[in-house]
């Protein structure tokens, strides 16, 4: 792949592209980076998934940033339209965010030990392990302080509800944001979905090319 920014321009693994200072905050809450692919148009998804957008080079980029987080959280309806399994890297958590719980226990992401259940503490009792946070809604400030072995770095993988929600609590420190080279029409969600209206300014860090496919990171501006 090619670095585009920042100069001087040139080849850059996969490995490299990834390499980025994380640190857990000051405030004691965990690194929030986003990990998301869209078309040109916008969409995150393609006959309801986002295979479709992505490539070789996406899912490498994808795989290796989730080997430079702690714990992965993902949103429910991710999980059940992707079928998300255990992670690769040993021990490495990967919790789902849910206001029901309605996930499959039995399922390899849960049954072998690896997934657990982010919800807010008036949810349905469940047979699997909870953070429980917020009262009908997810309080994810408060979720991200009570993950289990304390990251320092979260992958947020989406859906866009849940991208929606941590970026309406400006809990979002980094975007790395995939830009497939498709026009897909149709009615996928952005990157969030279901904020309200705000900006957020982001710095752009890093800038890739691969075969059409664009790799862009972006960095929250703390002081505006
Ligand atoms: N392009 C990409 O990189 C990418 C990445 C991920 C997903 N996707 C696509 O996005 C689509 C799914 O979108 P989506 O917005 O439905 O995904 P989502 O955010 O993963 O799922 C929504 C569901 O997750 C739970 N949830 C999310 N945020 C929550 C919150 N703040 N508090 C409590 N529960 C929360 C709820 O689950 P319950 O219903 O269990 O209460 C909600 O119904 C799929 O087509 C998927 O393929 C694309």
């Amino acid at each position: 792949m090619q670095r585009l920014l920042p100069p001087p321009a040139g080849e850059i693994t996969v490995a490299d592209a990834c390499r980025h200072s994380r640190v857990r905050l000051p405030s004691g809450r965990p690194w929030v980076a986003v990990c998301m692919v869209a078309s040109i148009d916008g969409s995150t998804a393609l006959d309801g998934a986002s295979a479709g957008l992505s490539s070789d080079v996406d899912r490498e980029m994808m795989l290796t940033l989730r080997r430079l987080a702690d714990v992965i959280i993902v949103g429910a309806g991710t999980v059940r339209a992707e079928g998300y399994g255990p992670p690769k890297k040993h021990g490495q958590r990967i919790g789902v965010v849910s206001h029901s719980g309605n996930v499959d226990h039995t399922s390899e992401l849960f049954a072998g030990g690896a997934g657990f259940l982010i919800l807010p503490e008036d949810a349905p009792a469940t047979p699997i392990e909870s953070v429980r946070a917020g009262i009908g809604e997810i309080d994810l400030a408060a979720a991200l302080l009570q993950l289990p072995g304390a990251p320092d770095v979260v992958q947020a993988e989406g859906g866009p509800s849940l991208n929606g929600a941590l970026a309406s609590a400006d809990l979002v420190d980094e975007m790395n944001i995939t830009t497939s080279p498709q026009v897909v029409g149709g009615d996928g969600a952005r990157i969030t979905k279901g904020s309200p209206a705000t900006s957020r300014r982001f710095d752009l860090v890093q800038l890739c090319e691969d075969s059409g496919f664009l790799f862009s990171r972006y960095i929250r501006r703390r002081q505006d």
